[in-house]
């Protein structure tokens, strides 16, 4: 029953492990099943060939590849990916199957592409893996994802925060309540809100661009764990692949993933914003709020209850912003306490930072759509800033100007809300001669103070949202 370890190019009913020199039984279906990784990792293809192609050539400087081979070797490699590149199945496509035996399937997506490229060239595809392992191999494919990963991601929060940009330049004059505690606080623009959100997306392209930048190093040459035994030039073939260096120890190259967890992170932390933006949209386009309303395209209807319009993608993407951080602490779990150096626990790194980087792509799509597409309510906004007391710290404000220690003047414009809560009033509506009855302070130019427009112009301070501060940072983030 030993497994010959030679590729069965006849379509023999062989065992085909690679390890098959080692083992005197057929793999037990049930673990073979549990430990195979193609179905996952098969995403993989694209990054797998480009390693194995650039392999070859360093193979060539090693002396193990004449460079009659390695040309061969690298058509073989590109009719591979042509054949192999398909949407991830489980099983794999039929080629796939047939690589294996009796129904058995390459493991993982490095074996897939060995079995196919010994079929292809016989004995000369046994000579890529030379001084190679699939943890140097796997390590360098994922790197080389990350870096891909990255960059969609930085093009994907960079169109969000330009279509925040867009709405907010077209709201420099719409006011709306400012909140803390969810409850109405002082008013501030539309534009100086969105603009919020815009200042975190900038720290998380900025985020995404410090994970890529630590993953720029080439773990291949690492070998298992010690370092290559052929003489590779590790240096030229980090650059072959375009990485800024060759990574310092083969140990820790093979071992960690930190640059895994980076990129996850940074996803996380921009699903955490889209969160609460979403929900924002779900708050702001329910009645209660009525400050934006959903084109119906954007919107869902109710199976039940003809009179419902949904804000579905919303809410979605306040959910899966859990489903990202659980990403992050599920491969945070699996390396902590791992032994150095690879494990094959590392495996389960791949779902976690696929579905982190496919989610919050999606996710800062569906918001960039939801953003552009929400009408906003310029007078429901306003007659909400007004109906909330929010001019009462301008007023207070006003007072301290005027020489009161703020602690006194918030205590009398307390007392002042208080009043106009009990008579059903605002305070704007109280005379000048009323105004006076809680200080001789107030003079004729509080009615300045007393309107929006008088109280966003006072915020006049850096990241403030008086509308001139608000049109400098705009005219900032624009640049
Ligand atoms: N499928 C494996 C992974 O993703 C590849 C490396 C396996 N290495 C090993 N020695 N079993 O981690």
């Amino acid at each position: 029953m030993g497994g010959t370890g030679q590729a069965d190019v006849e379509g023999r009913a062989l065992s085909d492990q690679p390890w098959g020199g080692r083992f005197g039984e057929e793999p037990d279906p049930l673990i073979d099943r549990f430990t195979r990784s193609l179905a996952v990792d098969s995403r993989l293809l694209r990054e797998d060939i480009a390693g194995s192609r650039a392999y070859a050539k360093a193979l060539v400087g090693a002396g193990v590849l004449t460079g009659d081979e390695q040309r061969r070797i690298d058509q073989a490699l590109r009719e591979i990916e042509a054949e192999l590149h398909t949407e991830s199945t489980d099983p794999p496509p039929p080629l796939w199957g047939r690589a294996g035996v009796g129904g058995l399937i390459p493991e993982d997506i490095h074996m897939a592409v060995e079995h196919r490229l010994r079929e292809k060239l016989g004995p000369l595809g046994g000579k890529l893996h030379t001084g190679r392992s699939r943890n140097d191999q796997v390590a360098v494919d994922l790197r080389l994802y990350v870096k891909t990963a990255g960059v969609q991601l930085l093009e994907a929060i960079s169109m969000l925060e330009a279509t925040l940009i867009v709405r907010a330049e077209e709201h420099l004059d719409t006011v709306m309540p400012g909140y803390t505690h969810t409850q109405r606080a002082q008013p501030v623009l539309l534009a100086h809100h969105l603009l919020a959100y815009v200042e975190m997306l900038r720290r998380d392209h900025g985020r995404v661009r410090d994970a890529l930048n630590r993953a720029d190093v080439s773990p291949l040459g690492a070998g298992a764990l010690a370092g290559s035994g052929f003489p590779i030039d590790r240096a030229a073939l980090a650059e072959e692949l375009g990485f800024a260096m060759a990574a310092a120890n083969s140990l820790d190259a093979v071992g960690d993933r930190d640059f895994v967890l980076e990129l996850m992170a940074a996803c996380s932390m921009a699903m955490v914003h889209l969160s609460r933006l979403c929900g924002e949209i779900v708050l702001w386009t329910s009645a209660e709020f009525a400050f934006a309303s959903l084109p119906d395209a954007l919107a869902s209807g109710s199976s039940m209850m003809p009179n419902k319009k949904n804000p579905c993608a919303a809410e979605l993407v306040r959910a899966k912003s859990g489903r990202v951080a659980g990403d992050l602490v599920n491969l945070l779990m699996v390396l902590k306490g791992l032994p150095l150096a690879y494990n094959r626990d590392l495996q389960e790194d791949k779902e976690a930072l696929f579905d982190a980087v496919d989610t919050t792509l999606s996710c800062l799509q569906v918001t960039a759509r939801l953003v552009a597409g929400l009408r906003f309510d310029r007078e429901a906004m306003r007659s909400a800033a007004l109906a909330g007391y929010t001019l009462a710290t301008e007023v207070a404000d006003y007072l301290s100007r005027k020489g009161m220690p703020f602690r006194d003047a918030h205590r009398v414009v307390g007392q002042l809300v208080a009043k106009a809560i009990e008579s059903h009033r605002q305070i704007e509506d109280f005379s000048l001669a009323e105004l006076q009855q809680f200080s001789s302070l107030f003079a004729a130019d509080v009615s300045d103070h007393l309107t929006l427009e008088g109280a966003l112009k006072s915020r006049d301070v850096i990241g403030g949202t008086a509308p001139a501060r608000v049109k400098e940072a705009l005219a900032r983030v624009k640049a």
